[in-house]
C-alpha cells in the first residue's frame, strides 16, 4: 500500500508519514521548500523498512502536481491513500489583509487540495479503490477571529470540496475530511503565551493536540471502510 502525504516535511504531515510507515505503508514525503526537513522525516522511518520517496512539489501548481503523481506511479505503480495536508496560514491583522495573501492562501489550501485530488481521484476510480483525506480545520466550521478570515474561507472550501469529491469518485473512492483544533506545530509558533492560555481554557482536554494525535486519527479514518463523505472534528472538545 502506498500513501502520499502532502506537506510532510514537518508538523502533522511528518507525524502522519511516521504513523503510516509504522503500519507498513510505502510513503511519499512531499515538501515545497524544506528539503532537509523532508530528508530527516525519511531518516526517521528507516526502522520500519518501508520504501519511501521524497518529492518537491508546490501543490498550488498543476504542473508540479502532475509531475509528482507521475513520479509516484513510476516508482510504485499505484497510489492507495492520499492525505491532502499541506497548508499555510498568513498571519496578519484584518486591516493588513491583502488580496495577494488571500489568493495565496486559497491557492495552497483549497486549489492545491483540488489539484492533487483531481488527478489521484481519477487514478483511484479507474483502479476501483483508494481513499482521500483532506485536512481542513475547526476554523472551516467555526468563525472565531476575523484576523483569520482568509484561512477560514480556504478551510470551509476544503469541506465543500470534500463532499463534491466524494460524489464525483463514488462508489470506488472514499473521501473524508478531518478538522483539527489547535495542534502544537510550527504553524502556531507566533502565538503569545496569553493567547495560548486563553484558547487552552476553551478545550475540554485543556491542552493543544500533539501532531501524533492528529496522525493517529488520520490513519484510523483511512482504514474505516464505511466512513465516507464525513467531516470529522479532532479538537479535544473545543468550546468557542
Ligand atoms: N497546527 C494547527 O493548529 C492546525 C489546526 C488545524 C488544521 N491544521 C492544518 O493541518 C495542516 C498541517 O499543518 P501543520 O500545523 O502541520 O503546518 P506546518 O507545521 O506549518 O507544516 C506545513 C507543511 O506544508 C508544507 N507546504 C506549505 N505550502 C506548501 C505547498 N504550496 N506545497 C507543498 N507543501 C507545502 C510545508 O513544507 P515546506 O516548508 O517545504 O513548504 C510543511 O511541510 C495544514 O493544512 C493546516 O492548515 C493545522
Amino acid at each position: 500500500m502506498v500513501v502520499l502525504v502532502t506537506g510532510s516535511s514537518r508538523g502533522i504531515g511528518a507525524a502522519t508519514i511516521k504513523e503510516f510507515a509504522s503500519h507498513g505503508y510505502d510513503v511519499v514525503i512531499n515538501y515545497k521548500n524544506s528539503l532537509e526537513d523532508a530528508l530527516r522525516v525519511q531518516d526517521s522511518i528507516r526502522e520500519y523498512k518501508v520504501r519511501s520517496l521524497v518529492l518537491k512539489c508546490d501543490i498550488s501548481k498543476e504542473e508540479d502536481v502532475n509531475d509528482m503523481i507521475d513520479s509516484i506511479i513510476e516508482e510504485f505503480g499505484s497510489i492507495d491513500v492520499v492525505i491532502n495536508n499541506a497548508g499555510i496560514a498568513i498571519d496578519t491583522t484584518f486591516e493588513d489583509k491583502t488580496i495577494a495573501n488571500f489568493r495565496r492562501t486559497l491557492d495552497v489550501n483549497l486549489i492545491g487540495t483540488f489539484n492533487v485530488s483531481k488527478i489521484v481521484g481519477k487514478i483511484m476510480f479507474e483502479n476501483h479503490k483508494g481513499t482521500i483525506i483532506n485536512i481542513s480545520s475547526t476554523n472551516g466550521i467555526d468563525t472565531t477571529y476575523p484576523e483569520s478570515l482568509d484561512y477560514d474561507a480556504s478551510k470551509a472550501g476544503v469541506i465543500s470540496l470534500t463532499h463534491n469529491l466524494a460524489k464525483q469518485f463514488s462508489p470506488y473512492v472514499r473521501v473524508n475530511c478531518i478538522c483539527p483544533g489547535w495542534v502544537k506545530t510550527s504553524m502556531n509558533d507566533n502565538l503569545s503565551m496569553e493567547f495560548i492560555q486563553q484558547e487552552t481554557n476553551k478545550i475540554l482536554l485543556k491542552r493543544f493536540a500533539n501532531p501524533e494525535e492528529i496522525a493517529q486519527a488520520i490513519y484510523n479514518i483511512s482504514i474505516c471502510s464505511y466512513i465516507n463523505d464525513s467531516i470529522i472534528r479532532v479538537d479535544g472538545g473545543e468550546k468557542s
